[in-house]
């Protein structure tokens, strides 16, 4: 049976680009799916398909067990959309806003005042909650947003990078929300740039680029083909580089790198901290003084570079990546400006890179 999210091929061109291009989904009821993915990559179109928003020019949607072409009206009561521009009224008050939500949903007049109050407290807008929405901030707008998602709790909801522009505080906040939210059996597909929220709250990950889902599996299925756990090593002196890397070959699963101008040494490993105190006794022990070593694990950066291409690869190959019709740019990506063109070749490497556990949809 299908999950309480299901899509099959679904295609979505404008003009010359192919917003979606055959896009499968499956997430199985009261789980969170994460959809990463660089700008551009149809994150929102797919959303936007699976919201009953857009028509797809082929495929299928199932949501909440109801075909979401034939039946979107059927399935606009079934879910809850919280967009990557947030949609709310500007000359209603915070709370005016949230009780119109409640109400739109048949919510009675009091239970709305009470969950309106409720949600206010939570995304801290107690103070603002009477001042009319035009006034607020860039990130308090997002909060109400997301507030007004989360009145009524449907079985499905979609969230488009509902942490995007928000401080941390009210980071953790909407995580706590997403939680509980969860736990009472919501299915929940959330887009986000962020492999750290992926992390805390997905079961599942899809990576999505040029309209495909290129990689799918857990975060640390992900993580473990991005390269999995490395030591660094910084030596205090040039001479003590050898006897190091001979110290870390004994520990290593696999060939390391050697930065001699920083005196940088890097090795794949497993065993995590347990390993990392090993190492740092046994350089010890042969006389190499240490500047920094520490233990690092894949970031998201790691994971969209070893998915999705590196920005700098662009570059090298005189801006390939700048050749469809739209300039793309990733967020969040160190090395690259805003702007910049980024490869379109990556799908292919992350399909090479495959490991155990996680599927692949290598370009045909
Ligand atoms: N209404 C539209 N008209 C024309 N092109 C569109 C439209 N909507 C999306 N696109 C194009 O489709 C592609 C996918 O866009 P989409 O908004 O789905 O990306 P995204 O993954 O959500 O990106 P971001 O991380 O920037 O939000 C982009 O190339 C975008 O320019
Ligand atoms: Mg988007």
């Amino acid at each position: 049976m299908p999950g309480a999210i299901y899509a099959e091929g679904l295609v979505k061109t404008f003009g010359d680009v192919r917003a979606l291009d055959g896009v499968d989904l499956d997430v199985p009821e009261g789980t969170v799916l994460g959809m990463l993915g660089p700008n551009g990559a149809g994150k929102t179109t797919a959303v936007r398909v699976l919201t009953t928003l857009l028509q797809p020019d082929r495929g299928k949607a199932v949501v909440a067990g109801i075909d979401v072409l034939a039946h979107p009206d059927q399935v606009r009561r079934s879910i809850g959309l919280s967009g990557q521009f947030a949609a709310v009224d500007e000359y209603l008050t915070g709370r005016e806003n949230l009780i119109m939500v409640g109400q739109l949903y048949q919510m009675s007049g009091r239970d709305a005042k009470r969950r309106a109050a409720e949600l206010l407290e939570r995304f801290h807008l107690g103070d603002a909650a009477d001042r009319t929405a035009k006034t607020y901030s860039g990130g308090m707008r997002r909060r109400l947003d997301l507030a007004a998602a989360l009145v009524v709790s449907p079985p499905v909801m979609f969230m488009d990078e509902p942490t995007t522009g928000l401080d941390p505080r009210n980071r953790q906040a909407l995580w706590d929300v997403i939680q509980e939210l969860v736990a009472g059996g919501t299915t929940l597909l959330l887009t986000t740039q962020y492999l750290e929220e992926a992390d805390r709250l997905a079961h599942d990950i899809c990576v999505v680029d040029h309209g495909k889902v290129i990689a799918r599996g857990t975060s640390d299925q992900l993580k473990a083909r991005t390269g999995g756990e490395r030591v660094e090593v910084v030596v205090h002196a040039s001479e003590h580089i050898s006897i190091a890397d001979e110290v870390l070959r004994g520990f290593g699963k696999g060939e390391g790198t050697i930065e001699p101008h920083i005196r940088k040494l890097t090795i794949p490993v497993t065993g995590g901290a347990k390993l990392l105190a090993e190492v740092i006794r046994e350089l010890d022990a042969r006389g190499v003084e240490i500047d920094d070593i520490g233990l690092r694990r894949p970031t998201l950066d790691d994971v969209f570079i070893s998915l999705t291409g590196h920005a700098a690869e662009a570059d090298e190959n005189g801006g390939k990546g700048g050749g469809g019709a739209v300039g793309r740019q990733k967020k969040g990506r160190k090395g690259a400006e805003p702007g910049e063109p980024v490869a379109p070749s990556g799908a292919a490497d992350a399909a090479e890179a495959v490991d155990a556990g996680v599927t692949t949809n290598k370009e045909a």
